[in-house]
């Protein structure tokens, strides 16, 4: 077994065509014709069809190569030729197996199981196809985030996990003890990336973030990754602009790079590929309120923000996402500043994404005035002395800034097309799970 990192892996099985190579992996499947066999092995980078032939192997490497079952691991040993016919390009005439551990029971069958099932055997449940294209959408994801934000010139800016402040909100805090005093996993790391935005202009931070969201629901993780770009010299309008810039490349770039993985997933691109295409619709809370009354008899109470319900019938109008803007104060955090048109209102935004799929992007122009600030944190409760180097941004060459929190999960929910979040990571942290 060759343990090099330098050893031919699938992925890169063109630059092998007529040599003979040995790949390391996991038996995908076998199909025995007697006397032929053809594993499909998987190496992780891709998988490949293997074709042992009774007359051109021994007899021992054939039974072998016969009696490998689901993920056993193997050396297989062959020529790489062209086959147009397979997905690759290439197969395997194969002339050695080598079989470090035969499998025979592996629990994950080609059989249709239930989530359930799957989901307590998640540890297991990555090495099928349809797990690795949403993988590989992920990362591709991640990749186009970093991209952009480098292009656009923003300066990476990694947030606290542990943090001694709730950025939204007091209800969803996972609290822990910190040298006997409380503290919590960080909900958003939007504060020190309005100080990070003082510093270099623009910065975003990209790192998992935490939320005890008591409800079971699709759209919720306890641990969920979140990408915030703050941004100083910013407004409202600003804001939007920026956002539907950036969604609109991400989506652009996953179906330019990743059809093969859509594909797999079955997900219907001519539809998503609308959301390449900017300008988004536009809706105030107020026009939003009102259509819900005039298209579908929904008297929904001013002041509150939208339910689930509310957000799929709002974002299904188009095939682009649509904003909403301009939320009632009452309904929104402290930090937003308010509309001086409307003093009831905050200079707030969310980006719901069509087809159900919910908010996806949430963001505002900030309060940069430090005694409204501090009025704000007065009438609703929250104490000045965790906030005050917070505070200090205001005090020290403040200026109007605004930003926005992408969640990852909920943008791959989307762009996959897979209804729940759960599969969208690898090891999702939801209510009563923890294991794997
Ligand atoms: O709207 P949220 O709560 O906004 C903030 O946290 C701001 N501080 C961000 C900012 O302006 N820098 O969360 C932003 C996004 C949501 O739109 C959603 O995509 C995702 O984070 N999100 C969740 N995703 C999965 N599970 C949860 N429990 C989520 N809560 C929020
Ligand atoms: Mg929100």
């Amino acid at each position: 077994m060759d343990l090099s990192i330098h050893q031919p892996v699938i992925a890169r099985i063109q630059q092998f065509e007529g040599k003979q190579i040995t790949l390391n992996g996991w038996v995908y499947h076998t199909r025995d014709l007697r006397k032929l066999v053809f594993i499909q092995l998987r190496d992780g980078t891709g998988t490949i069809q293997c074709i042992f032939n009774k007359e051109e192997v021994s007899e021992e490497i054939f039974a072998a190569a016969q009696s490998a079952g689901q993920e056993s691991s193997v050396s297989i040993t062959g020529k790489v030729v062209a086959d147009p016919r397979s997905p690759l390009g290439f197969e395997l005439q194969a002339s050695n197996i080598e079989v470090h551990q035969a499998v025979s029971d592996y629990p994950i069958g080609p059989k249709e199981h239930g989530t359930g099932f799957l989901m307590e055997h998640r540890h297991l449940w990555l090495r099928s196809k349809r797990q690795h294209a949403i993988a590989r959408i992920r990362n591709e994801l991640i990749k186009a985030i970093r991209d952009y934000f480098e292009w656009q010139a923003f300066t990476l800016v990694d947030a606290p996990i542990l943090t001694g402040v709730a950025c939204e909100g007091t209800t969803t805090l996972f609290e822990l003890d910190y040298h006997g005093e409380p503290a919590f996993l960080t909900q958003s790391g939007q504060l020190y990336m309005e100080a990070a935005a003082k510093a270099f202009g623009r910065a975003y931070c990209f790192g998992p973030t935490f939320r005890a969201e008591k409800s079971k629901t699709r759209r919720h993780l306890h641990e969920f990754w979140m990408v915030e770009p703050e941004v100083s010299y910013l407004d409202l309008a600003g804001d939007m602009e920026l956002t539907e810039d950036f969604v609109s490349y991400l989506i652009g770039r996953v179906c330019g790079e990743r059809t093969e993985e859509l594909a797999i997933l079955e997900r219907d691109v001519g539809r998503l590929k609308a959301a390449a295409r900017t300008p988004y619709p536009r809706l105030s809370y107020d026009e939003a309120v009102e259509i819900l009354k005039k298209e579908h008899n929904i008297d929904h109470e001013w002041g509150k923000d939208f339910g689930a319900e509310e957000e799929t019938l709002l974002a299904s109008r188009h095939d682009q996402p649509t904003f909403i803007h301009r939320f009632p104060a009452a309904c929104k955090a402290f930090y937003m500043k308010r509309d001086p048109d409307n003093d009831k209102l905050s200079l707030s935004m969310d980006l719901l994404a069509p087809e159900g799929y919910g908010e996806i992007v949430g963001g505002a122009q900030r309060e940069d005035d430090y005694e409204t600030l501090v009025g704000r944190m007065r009438e609703e409760g929250i104490p000045e002395q965790p906030l005050s180097w917070y505070l200090d941004l205001r005090k020290y060459g403040s200026v109007p800034h605004a930003g926005f929190g992408l969640g990852i999960e909920r943008t791959l929910a989307w762009i996959c097309g897979i209804k729940h979040v759960r599969e969208t990571i690898a090891f999702p942290r939801m209510l009563e799970k923890i294991w794997p």
